[in-house]
């Protein structure tokens, strides 16, 4: 055990990375982890456990089915960060409203507790995705929505925690981007990709290629252009996806890739949620070498307006966001 490092002692070790904060955001990290560490086990279980698995009966506030596992997930992270009183106040996917926390806290999170949990019931990866923000209403007062509607660029961490073959707990603190693999028998994260890269040019390309016609004209070229033979550029690429967002984006991190959620006919905004998946996601990947877009513009530079906004996302290897981006500027034109 002597030439590993726990995901505890690397929190604490990097704490000096956030002079003044009085071990707040530590214990912040501490309490995700324990979350995730109690999700894990129950993910790992889900087969067995049917009240833990298919439909809760409810529709969350998108209008979407939530799976008992959401549920779940949703309650232990609010649990862990609410007991430690770690925050100020709570924006999850599966809560049409934010939740007021500590008035003392002086950070704020924003969640998607269970991220592709359509695919709980047939045993492929799902993850958690969070995003931590420094209030910027006083301390001492209740929180407000305006904590929760800043820039992705004012982020101070983010990360997710894949629940796959191992359960992984992947994040950043704006000085790269680390990730920890779970031991369940010792009941630890342990640091194995430290100061993850993304490569800049990459060979896989993940969307739901069922909305081709549904996407502009942009997107669809540039999918014509992905299956094009032409060995001087690598093509054609290699199509993957999961459908679990945390699933596609970690495996693009690590081989390269890019994964793309658009606009399309029936999503005019895209489907995913700029404060749950696309902002944490893009700080990841920026802090790993990569880039994040709406097709025109930066992620993190978009000022979201409502907590549960939607936007078109373009993200993973540089190049292949340079490239998807160039097919959709020239649809304008
Ligand atoms: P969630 O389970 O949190 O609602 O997110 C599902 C998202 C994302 O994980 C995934 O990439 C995408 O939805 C898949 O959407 P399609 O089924 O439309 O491809
Ligand atoms: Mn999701
Ligand atoms: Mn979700």
């Amino acid at each position: 055990m002597t030439d590993v490092t726990t995901l505890g002692e690397f929190i604490i070790e990097k704490q000096m990375d956030f002079p003044g904060s009085s071990g707040e955001f530590s214990r912040l990290l501490s309490a995700i982890r324990l979350a995730s560490k109690i999700v894990s086990q129950q993910v790992n279980k889900a087969g067995l456990l049917s009240h833990i698995m298919g439909s809760a009966g409810a529709e969350n506030v998108q209008g979407e089915q939530q799976q008992k596992l959401d549920v779940f997930a949703n309650d232990q992270f609010i649990k862990a960060l609410t007991k430690r009183k770690v925050v100020c106040g709570i924006a999850s996917e599966e809560n049409d409203d934010f939740i007021a926390i500590n008035d003392s806290g002086s950070y704020i999170i924003a969640m998607d507790p269970l991220d592709g949990s359509s695919n709980i019931d047939v045993n492929v990866s799902i993850g958690t995705i969070f995003s931590i923000y420094k209030r910027i209403t006083p301390e001492g007062t209740p929180v407000q929505k305006e904590d929760f509607l800043q820039k992705g660029t004012s982020q101070v961490a983010a990360g997710y925690v894949i629940y796959g073959s191992s359960t992984m707990m992947v994040y950043t603190t704006g000085h790269g981007v680390n990730g920890f693999t779970y031991d369940p028998g010792m009941g630890v994260f342990i640091l194995s990709h430290p100061e993850m890269k993304i490569p800049q040019k990459g060979k896989i390309y993940s969307i739901n290629e069922g909305n081709f016609y549904k996407s502009s004209t942009g997107v669809q070229e540039f999918i014509k252009y992905a299956q094009k033979i032409d060995p001087d550029t690598n093509r054609p690429y290699t199509g993957r996806y999961i459908g679990s967002l945390v699933a596609d984006f970690h495996r693009n991190l690590i081989k390269g890739g890019l994964y793309m959620y658009p606009s399309t006919t029936s999503a005019p905004k895209g489907k995913l949620r700029l404060l749950y998946e696309c902002n944490p996601l893009a700080f990841i990947v920026e802090q790993a070498g990569g880039k994040a877009s709406d097709g025109k513009n930066r992620i993190l530079d978009i000022q979201p307006t409502d907590l549960h906004q939607r936007v078109p996302y373009y993200v993973g290897s540089t190049e292949m966001v340079n490239k998807v981006e160039e097919f959709i500027s020239n649809e304008d034109s």
